[in-house]
């Protein structure tokens, strides 16, 4: 491929109107015929039609390209139909460059054309400079085989194990109690429409099928001491009972429950007096039946929960409803109060509602900054509430006091978060690799999570999330394999001074050294974020499809004309390109000096392409990545935060204005906020 002269393609697609509108598509291809090694150039209509497909096909055997770069809508969603294309016209897919000059051009500078166009001929100049340096690539394909191991035995886990092991996998649940069960093992009852259910009844019946089951083998008292390796190929230690026991594992689901958040230093004299005590306290009693030495009793709700530092616990109101009624079903006679702020209750919850009002539990409403206070007068408790809606403060006696505190993850997660090598966010729970595009996955394949481990909810949830978790590992199972983007670290070791940087920050623990601490890269699991390769001090690491050359005649592509009219951008392929795409689909208007370039992560970024920039007369650069902590590549975002900084002063000390380097953390939702950034870099930057 080396020795062979360049010849890259350009297709230039009209989009119907979409693009055609605004920019001057003809203009722009008779451009890109003058381009450096460009070989052929064409319109097309809506280059996404089968028959523009197939004719893309025809043109790439008929001019021999080796190169192709398709000029149309978003990466996003196309690249991957365009990529099968010219694999199907015998190219490798590596070699081709996708430009976005709908969403980032026709459809967000519709009064400008004549901008619109020189902008669209840019990116198109600039996807022709990286084509050019283009390699071809390869998929990495990883065996899986067929053992699923389940951290955690309680709800989410038993139904996510048995959804495996259904399937005809192998499902190994390792629970740290003696029991399975979980949670649940602590409550009485579940709601259910008008209705209560035993919880122990929902318990056994899982655990009994689990328990039979030929593909389900279940450790109690078993914790994880050890996990290496990667998808398809984990090796697990456990202590079982004080014993070890090695196992070769295939996919991970994490199901490790939560935890109360117990109120500190005597407040509401919990801890100081055994009659105030929390809601899972309560189920025990309510599982005893024994409510004898109970009769005023108060609930209060919102404790360390939806406060300044974590937001509502989900489920503390119809829990605080659902066990103020299984009080007076015991005892008619017992006066419960419910002390809320805010009572968030589902349709299906409001019948318990009703049927707790109908049975005299009494509601009482007080202000977000005034919380009941808890008193022991002469031994008595006592509780002090400002009401709402009586606009008074008055006191009430009581005999028992049940906080409905908030939760956060088990005791496990920290320890669990470092086996795996995943997140957690700041309540405690496991981080999912995006809220919206992974709500079951972790960042690294073969990882799913589910239920209470990720956040507080209800078990109809818990149960849906089980068996989610449970088809998101079963999938490469299935397949036998998984098939990884070549979009992969390489390191040439030439001028390795062994410095350990690369595979220390490595989020995924993909860079192993040797014993001469020689850094290699574990290519099946490298995500190609490309944190190694920016910060390298020796420039020793390269991201295959993103390498410092290609980006670098990207920089030198765009600002190669008026580059004091131009906002260089590097945005990440994730939420800062979906941000950059919904200002296009949202036809928000901009100013058209941006010239973005896409990088898997804004932690790819290096200092030296900022330099370059800066070197070449930009106005301004900008780098965008995803909102914390929803970085794609678990902690890009935090390191690319802290490379700007170090970039800032670096510009500062050779005399630039660092202000003109803008960093933005945008959600992919969040395109009023990329249009807005552009709005005021264009004006901070006097472009205007
Ligand atoms: Fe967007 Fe890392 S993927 S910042």
């Amino acid at each position: 491929m080396n020795d062979e002269q360049i010849r890259v393609g350009v297709f230039v697609c009209d989009c119907g109107s979409n693009i055609a509108g605004v920019v001057n598509v003809p203009e722009v291809v008779e451009y890109s015929k003058g381009l450096k090694d460009v070989a052929f150039a064409d319109e097309g209509r809506w280059s996404c039609s089968v028959d523009a497909l197939a004719e893309m096909q025809e043109s790439i055997k008929e001019h021999n390209l080796n190169r192709v770069v398709i000029a149309s809508c978003t990466p996003r969603t196309h690249e991957p139909l365009f990529k099968q294309n010219v694999k199907e016209a015998g190219l490798n897919p590596y070699l081709l460059e996708f430009v976005s000059i709908r969403e980032q051009v026709s459809w967000v500078h519709m009064k400008e054309p004549e901008k619109a166009t020189q902008k669209a001929k840019d990116l198109v100049k600039m996807g022709v400079a990286k084509a050019i340096l283009l390699e071809e690539g390869e998929e990495i394909r990883l065996p899986v085989k067929t053992d699923c191991m389940i951290i955690g035995g309680g709800m989410a886990g038993m139904t996510a194990a048995l959804n495996v092991a259904d399937q005809g996998f192998n499902a190994i649940i390792v629970e740290k109690e003696p029991q399975l069960g979980g949670l649940l093992n602590r409550i009485s009852t579940i709601s259910h429409d008008h209705d209560e259910i035993l919880a122990s009844e929902i318990v056994n019946a899982r655990k009994d099928v689990l328990e039979s089951h030929p593909n389900a083998k279940i450790y109690t008292g078993a914790e994880i001491e050890e996990v290496g390796g990667y998808i398809g190929n984990y090796k697990v230690t456990l202590n079982v009972n004080g014993g070890s026991e090695n196992l070769d594992i295939s996919t991970i689901i994490v199901a490790t429950g939560m935890q109360e958040i117990l109120p500190e230093d005597g407040r509401f004299q919990y801890g100081t007096d055994p009659r105030v005590i929390t809601q899972l306290q309560l189920e025990e009693k309510l599982k005893s039946k024994d409510v004898s030495d109970i009769k005023d009793v108060v609930i209060i709700n919102c404790v360390n929960s939806k406060n300044e530092t974590r937001g509502c616990c989900a489920i503390g109101c119809p829990v605080s409803v659902k066990n103020a009624l299984a009080l007076k079903k015991l005892n008619k006679d017992i006066n419960v109060h419910i002390l809320y702020r805010d009572l968030s209750m589902v349709k299906d919850e409001q019948a318990h509602l009703q049927a707790a009002k109908a049975a005299g539990v009494k509601f009482i409403r007080f202000p977000d900054n005034r919380y009941p206070e808890v008193t022991n007068e002469d031994g008595n408790l006592v509780v002090t509430v400002f009401d709402i809606l009586l606009g008074r403060e008055f006191k009430m006696p009581s005999d028992r006091i049940v906080l409905t505190v908030g939760f956060k993850g088990n005791d496990t997660v920290e320890a669990i978060k470092g086996h795996l090598k995943v997140s957690s966010n700041q309540d405690g729970f496991f981080q999912e690799a995006h809220i919206k595009l992974g709500p079951l996955d972790f960042a690294s394949d073969g990882l799913s999570l589910c239920g209470c481990a990720k956040n507080p909810k209800a078990l109809k949830e818990t149960c849906e999330e089980g068996m989610g978790a449970a088809m998101r590992a079963s999938i490469p199972m299935k397949n036998g394999y998984i098939e990884a983007e070549g979009i992969v670290a390489e390191i040439d070791l030439t001028n390795c001074n062994n410095c350990s940087i690369c595979w220390k920050r490595c989020p995924y623990g993909a860079i192993q050294i040797n014993e001469e601490k020689e850094p290699s890269v574990i290519k099946a699991l490298c995500k190609g974020c490309g944190l190694c390769a920016a910060d390298c001090p020796k420039d020793c690491i390269t991201i295959v499809h993103y390498t410092d050359e290609q980006l670098l005649a990207q920089v030198e592509a765009a600002l190669e004309e008026n580059p004091d009219k131009k906002i260089l951008g590097f945005v990440c392929h994730w939420c800062a390109l979906g941000g950059v795409d919904m200002a296009g689909v949202s036809r928000l208007q901009y100013p058209t000096n941006a010239r973005l370039i896409r990088v898997m992560c804004s932690a790819r970024v290096p200092i030296s392409l900022i330099e370059r920039a800066y070197e070449l007369g930009a106005a301004g650069v900008l780098v965008a990545g995803c909102e914390f902590p929803t970085c794609h590549y678990i902690t890009g975002n935090y390191a690319c935060e802290t490379r700007i900084k170090r970039a800032k002063k670096k510009l500062t000390k050779k005399g630039y204005n660092a202000d003109n380097l803008w960093l933005t953390w945008c959600s992919a939702a969040d395109g009023p906020k990329f249009a807005n950034v552009m709005r005021d870099m264009v004006k901070e930057l006097g472009l205007e």
